[in-house]
């Protein structure tokens, strides 16, 4: 069973998908802890409802971004965390914390990368930027994170239709249905199967039984 812990900010729509995805065995995993960077963070009551350990630890209450980075290292390492899932979490890291677990940390990103992407869009700023610029086709990403920000190998991505009379709430409303709800769960499924390999930075998804 795969050791994932999960890094959370807000709502948690994501999160619950991960949890609905382990509970019926999707997952071959459990989720060993949920760290919010908000005490307020609606994601800490799904996971509370689930009996998952929570934590909240808030980048305020650290000295720099580099110690906020290094306190969850520690965090995860001693709950021998194998995946952690960043689930709508909303801080950029210092990049000590991708390189104490290489091709081992999952973003999901709202948006088809590298549209949208990088410092400053996150949630519905994402969504935004796509409606300023008028595409017709929007999305979401699921990636390994590297040390920079949105930029690590793509894992899965799925494409979502922009509607002429889309605001930027309803068009994250259709690309968290049609999308990110979707592939999330089912890559962390992938990789928990032992499916997804990384080659100079692009990723290949082996096969499974042919059934
Ligand atoms: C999701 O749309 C997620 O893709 C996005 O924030 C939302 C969180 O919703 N993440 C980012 O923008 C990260 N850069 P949730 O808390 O309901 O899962």
């Amino acid at each position: 069973m795969l050791r994932i812990g999960a890094l959370v900010s807000g709502g948690g729509t994501n999160l619950q998908k991960i949890i609905d995805s382990v509970n019926s065995g999707d997952i071959k995993g459990e989720i060993v802890s949920v760290v919010s960077s908000s005490p307020n963070a609606y994601a800490l009551e799904r996971a509370k409802k689930n009996n998952i350990e929570t934590s909240v630890l808030r980048l305020r209450d650290f000295g720099s971004r580099r110690e906020y980075s290094e306190a969850l290292i520690k965090h995860f390492r001693e709950r021998n965390v194998e995946l952690i899932v960043l689930a709508g979490f909303m801080i950029i890291l210092d990049p000590v914390f991708a390189d104490a677990f290489p091709n081992r940390i999952m973003n999901i990103h709202p948006a088809l990368i590298p549209s949208f992407c990088g410092e400053g869009f996150y949630g519905l700023h994402v969504h935004e930027a796509a409606l300023a610029k008028g595409v017709k086709v929007t999305g979401a990403t699921v990636h390994f994170v590297d040390g920079k920000a949105d930029n690590g190998p793509i894992i899965m991505q799925k494409a979502v239709e922009v509607m002429d009379d889309d605001t930027p709430e309803s068009l994250q409303k259709r690309v968290m249905e049609q999308a990110e709800w979707i592939i999330f769960p089912k890559a962390i499924s992938l990789f928990a199967e032992g499916r997804i390999k990384v080659y100079e930075n692009k990723v290949k998804i082996l096969k499974g039984d042919l059934k």
